[in-house]
């Protein structure tokens, strides 16, 4: 290769000749959207081949915690690696996912006691789904055979978490393959009506989920839930007594309570657990992307002894769990996870968030005023802004405007890796991030709306 020619665009080339990637149009890779290869990774900084550095804005896909190359889950993996890779998770066990299993009861609402493990969110999903209806299967109530999910949930693209998800782009074209969920409407406090608090929307969601229990509770296995935010749906949000009520109206018409903390659990929402701040403990709570501070894919799916002992009998009755990943249990992936669990019992990882999301809120505050925004919103270490064509009546841009994609390619021009959802500019940075950071990130991001937003009211 020439020394002088660049490394990024002689990678990106070989990429695009044989890669797939998700979640993107290739074509787009064939004009202004750079394909990126990156070479390194340093606390939330990552490095290009060519040497130029991106501030992970979004953790990476809400993943990363405590950084890039993270040294201590580095040193953690290392060791396993010299001692057991992988082994068989049925018949078999190790001490990695003991201690895992252990780790994540300890630290969880009180309840949920048992653990399966699978290796991303989506799977985790699938199986706290299929848990749920054989659960009611395995106690005799065959009727039961559906699910509710809330408008604007995103769970997952494999089958049956993609039919418990409510985001048109992902849904749409796989509907004729998807189960149909009843939906009940979200708690999103954006779509409050007119001086309705944030509380009181969430009661008023709440009464409507009773109507759709009241008629279809028979038929239900369980409510899911994405608690306190609704990411992929645009960062929308909603107040703790959603989740309090939600509790209430399971135990009420008898269906199962599945909380999916894969985006929001491991302190996101600034507890541990998003549910903590309702107080309450789901049948189901999944977990996922953070678990292994992002460094491999592991998922848990936690559940009650009530739920386990549903399943516990003789071989002959047929009542065993059936569902199996080849990866399930990973060694490595437990120890990422066990290290990054670490992290949090030895160090003030909530009580450093806090500072920096009070800081991340300080410098976004200004935007409330800004003619295209809508909407200036933050949970904890997740903060969203949401831009309008019109402040007034909140009309949104046009999808294929992709006012997002503007932000997302001015945020790598000038070093950071912001990955807006449609028209909503999304903060959710490593932990280890510092408030100077945080001020670069926003900085880029203010500007990334303007160039975005000019020419359109
Ligand atoms: C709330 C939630 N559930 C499930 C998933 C699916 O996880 P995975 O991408 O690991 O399959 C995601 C991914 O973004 C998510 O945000």
């Amino acid at each position: 290769m020439n020394p002088n020619e660049s490394r990024n665009r002689a990678l990106a080339a070989r990429d695009l000749r044989h890669l797939w990637h998700p979640c993107t149009q290739m074509h787009d890779h064939a004009g202004a959207v750079p394909m990126l290869p990156i070479v390194r990774g340093e606390g939330p900084w990552l490095i290009d081949a060519d040497g130029k550095r991106y501030l992970d804005g979004i953790s990476s896909w809400w993943t990363n915690l405590f950084g890039h190359a993270n040294p201590r889950i580095g040193a953690a993996l290392k060791q396993q690696l010299d001692t057991l890779e992988h082994v068989i998770f049925a018949g078999f066990t190790h001490e990695p996912a003991i201690e895992l299993a252990e780790e994540l009861v300890r630290i969880t609402p009180a309840g949920l006691d048992r653990v399966f493990l699978a290796d991303n969110g989506s799977a985790a999903i699938e199986v706290a789904l299929k848990m749920s209806f054989h659960y009611w299967l395995n106690q005799g109530h065959r009727e039961k055979t559906r699910f509710i999910a809330l408008t604007g949930s995103y769970h997952g693209e494999t089958l049956g978490a993609l039919s418990v998800s409510d985001v048109a782009l992902y849904r749409k074209t796989y509907a004729p393959l998807l189960l149909t969920p009843f939906l009940a409407p979200s708690p999103d406090a954006y779509e409050a009506e007119p001086g309705e608090s944030p509380e009181a929307c969430a009661q008023r969601r709440l009464g409507e989920l009773r109507v759709l229990l009241e008629r279809h509770a028979h038929e239900t296995c369980a409510v899911i839930v994405e608690p306190l935010v609704q990411c992929a749906g645009g960062m929308r949000m909603y107040h703790p007594a959603y989740l309090t009520g939600l509790r209430a109206l399971c135990d009420e018409f008898k269906v199962h309570f599945i909380a999916d903390e894969i985006a929001v659990g491991f302190g996101r929402t600034g507890t541990l657990f998003a549910c903590e701040q309702a107080g309450v403990a789901p049948d189901f709570m999944c977990l996922s992307k953070g678990l292994t501070g992002g460094f491999l894919p592991l998922s848990a799916v936690l559940t009650t002894t009530p739920v386990y002992e549903a399943f516990y009998a003789e071989y002959s009755a047929g009542k065993a769990f059936l569902h199996s990943h080849s990866y399930t249990g990973n060694p490595l992936a437990c120890r990422a996870a066990l290290a990054t669990l670490a992290i949090f019992r030895d160090e003030p990882v909530l009580e450093r968030n806090r500072v920096l999301a009070a800081h991340l809120a300080s410098r976004l505050a200004p935007l409330r005023d800004h003619p295209n925004v809508a909407d200036v919103r933050q949970t904890g270490m997740i903060a969203a802004v949401e831009l309008v064509q019109d402040k007034l009546t909140r009309r949104p841009y046009a999808a294929d405007e992709r006012r997002g994609l503007r932000v997302y390619l001015h945020g790598l021009e000038h070093g950071a890796l912001l990955r807006p959802l449609g028209n909503v500019v999304y903060f959710m940075p490593p932990y280890v991030v510092s408030e100077q950071e945080i001020d670069l990130l926003v900085d880029v991001a203010i500007a990334g709306i303007e160039r975005a937003v000019a020419g359109s009211s």
